[in-house]
């Protein structure tokens, strides 16, 4: 009986081992297709998006974010703007234009200006300010200083106070309407002052120190050759009119030749803090 039940023992055995031996190629079959999936599996993500390149493309996902980052470069480059600084150390010129603004002439000398980071000062007569609002807008944008050169271009010092005063307001109203802020400065029409143009007007009076005769000449080669052969010009107020061809002309060759030679092109007031270190006060 011993035997019997042992050797049953056995079979039972036998067969069990059968039954897991047979099973286990099962599982390393399974291992093995596994294992051998493995490493395909890792190429499979590449290997079709070497073969698909126009699948990529066409399902790409890339474009939304390359768009983004051109939008964003194209933003960036637009908002570089050259931002302008005065060196105290380096020579410097006020350009100064009388008259205008011009709706032709005006636009032609900013444009130069504009192209060589230059700014200038403008002093207007309500007359022409009155049309072209505009233009003064654009001075003021490009950091141009408009100031006021009276609203009817009489001679100042013939007015009353009453008149006087009345009249540079006006013009004051104009380039307020236009660019939220009234001037500063005042340049008599002719240069012609009196005791009430320089002292009583609540205002800084300024004139010039070299004076092309723009106006009389009316002549671009004449006017660049007489700057040209000024001398020295730093800390000098060269006295133009933007009303003329000519003088419009002429900045074409003077703003690169004077930026060429060193100067840095200022506003007066500009000129005055930087150079002469001092502010305008008014009735001065
Ligand atoms: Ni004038």
């Amino acid at each position: 009986m011993k035997r019997l039940f042992s050797a049953l023992l056995s079979l039972v055995l036998l067969l069990t081992l059968c039954a897991c031996s047979a099973s286990v190629p099962n599982d390393t079959d399974t291992q093995a297709t596994d294992i051998s999936a493995a490493p395909v599996a890792p190429p499979i993500p590449s290997t079709p998006t070497a073969q698909d390149p126009q699948k990529e493309s066409l399902s790409a996902p890339p474009p939304p974010p390359d768009s983004t980052i051109i939008g964003e470069a194209h933003v960036e480059t637009e908002e570089e703007e050259y931002v302008r600084t005065v060196d105290p150390s380096a020579p410097m010129v006020a350009l100064t234009f009388d008259d205008g603004p011009h709706k032709v002439y005006s636009h032609q000398i900013l444009d130069v200006l504009e192209e060589y980071h230059s700014v200038a000062t403008f002093f207007e007569v309500g007359y022409n300010a009155r049309l072209y609002p505009e233009i003064l807008v654009r001075m003021a944008e490009m950091g141009c200083e408009i100031a006021n050169h009276s609203n009817t271009h009489r001679d100042l010092s013939k007015l009353g106070k009453r008149d006087l005063l009345t009249d540079l307001a006006a013009l004051d109203d104009i380039v307020r309407d236009a660019v939220g802020t009234a001037p500063t400065l005042i340049r008599p029409p002719y240069g012609a002052a009196d005791k009430a143009v320089k002292y009583e007007t609540g205002r800084a009076v300024i004139t010039w120190t070299i004076d092309p005769l723009d106006w009389k000449y009316k002549d671009a080669e004449y006017v660049t050759s007489y700057i040209q052969n000024a001398g020295n010009l730093d800390g000098e107020i060269i006295l133009l009119h933007s009303i003329h061809a000519s003088t419009a002309e002429a900045m074409q060759t003077l703003v690169p030749w004077l930026i060429e030679q060193g100067y840095q092109l200022v506003t007066v007031s500009e000129l005055m803090a930087y150079y002469y270190g001092e502010l305008f006060e008014a009735n001065h």
